[in-house]
Order: structure tokens, then C-alpha cells, then sequence
């Protein structure tokens, strides 16, 4: 099986124990955080920034994924990065001027990422691939945890694979929403080589470490 990288999302996390929690991925082998920034105009829900991004960087030496479901995303770059953000995710959708967005993040320290939401081709970003370091394909509708993987995704991420091949570069490719144990396999046997996992990490019925362990586990 291919290499691929683990990021659980802490938007399933338990906030009032969002320290013990972090600290059970981080010994447990999660290889990121993923950090959903939501602003209840690109997507209803409203749910952090600043603060969380600089609380989690004070709990964990993990390099933090920030994913950005807002408009105008160039607004917090500086405050994002200054507060310990590794990679910056911003929505194709969310960009009118794509390039643009990506020439203000490549001032900062940062990786450069872009996400296209379920609905969004992916044939829309092969002229920017070039530029960034790596593509989110989101296989969910992006704004909320715990729903179903959209099974199309899967050939979308093959698609943008064979481009990615075919442009002679090395661009990972992340996939966020609806994995689990059922989906990983798939999910990596098509080309993705880091996961998000927000509601198979932190749930109610299993330790972080078992979540983690689980979604290994299935791709034995
Ligand atoms: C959804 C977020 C995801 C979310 C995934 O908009 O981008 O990162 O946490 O949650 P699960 O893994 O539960 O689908
Ligand atoms: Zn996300």
C-alpha cells in the first residue's frame, strides 16, 4: 500500500478536553492537525480562528493544516501564519481571483493548498498546479463533520493523479470528509496520500488512539 499521511480534524474533538485529545493523536502517530476555519458566509456554520490556531500550536509540535472555508481567506494569512499555521487550504470557490490568493500566500512562510468542493471539476485547477503544494479534494459538501463520503470523489482524485503525473509534478493530494475505515482504501488506492478524519478520530464511543488505530488498521 502507498504511503499516506494522517490529519485528524478537531472539529469532532471534545472542546472542553481539546488538550488531552491532542496530546492522544499526537502519541498515537497523527501526522497533522487539521484545523476547519469556518465564517458562516462561505458556509453556514461559524467555528474558529486565531486563538484555537495559536492554543493547539502551544499543545503540539505536529505541523498544523489550516483548511478555509471563508471569503476573502487573504484577510487572515498574517495572523494565521504568525499564529503557527504550516499549510494554508483555500476554496477555488471562495476565489474569484485564484491567482491572486495564491500569489498573497506565497508572501508567507506557508504551503499553498487549494480545496475544490464535491461539485467543483477538477480539470478547473490543472493551470495552477504548478504553483502549490498540494490539491484538497473535499468528498463531502464542505461546513459540517460526520457525513457520508461522496463515491464520485474517487474519480476526481484519480483524475487529478494522472494530471499531477502528467505535468511532471509531485503535488499530494488530500481528501477531507466522510472517511473511515470503509473509505480509506479507496480513498488511497485512487491517489490520495494524506486523509482528514474528523468524526472516525474523536467519537463518543472509541479512544482517539482506536479511531487512529482503526483507520490504520483498514489499510493493512
Ligand atoms: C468539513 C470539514 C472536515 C470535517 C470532516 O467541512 O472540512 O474537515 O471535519 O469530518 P468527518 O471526517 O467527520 O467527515
Ligand atoms: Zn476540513
Amino acid at each position: 500500500m502507498a504511503e499516506f499521511k494522517l490529519h485528524p480534524s478537531i472539529l469532532s474533538a471534545d472542546f472542553s478536553q481539546l488538550d488531552r485529545q491532542i496530546h492522544e493523536a499526537e502519541t498515537c502517530g497523527a501526522d497533522g492537525i487539521h484545523i476547519d476555519v469556518m465564517d458562516g458566509h462561505f458556509v453556514p456554520s461559524i467555528t474558529f480562528g486565531t486563538p484555537i490556531i495559536k492554543a493547539v500550536k502551544s499543545l503540539s509540535r505536529l505541523p498544523l493544516d489550516i483548511h478555509m472555508m471563508t471569503t476573502h481567506p487573504e484577510n487572515q494569512f498574517s495572523e494565521f501564519v504568525a499564529a503557527g499555521a504550516d499549510s494554508i487550504t483555500v476554496h477555488y470557490e471562495a476565489c474569484p481571483t485564484l491567482i491572486h490568493t495564491l500569489v498573497e500566500l506565497g508572501k508567507f512562510d506557508v504551503r499553498k493548498c487549494v480545496a475544490l468542493n464535491p461539485r467543483t471539476p477538477v480539470e478547473k485547477i490543472f493551470d495552477i498546479l504548478h504553483i502549490v503544494d498540494r490539491i484538497l479534494i473535499m468528498s463531502v459538501e464542505p461546513g459540517a463533520g460526520g457525513q457520508k463520503f461522496i463515491p464520485e470523489s474517487l474519480m476526481k482524485i484519480q483524475t487529478l493523479s494522472k494530471e499531477i503525473e502528467s505535468q511532471g509534478l509531485s503535488i499530494p493530494i488530500q481528501v477531507d470528509g466522510g472517511i473511515n475505515s470503509d473509505t480509506t482504501l479507496e480513498a488511497v488506492r485512487s491517489g490520495a496520500s494524506i486523509l482528514v478524519a474528523g468524526s472516525a478520530v474523536f467519537n463518543d464511543n472509541f479512544s482517539v488512539c482506536d479511531g487512529i488505530s482503526n483507520l490504520r488498521n483498514s489499510l493493512l
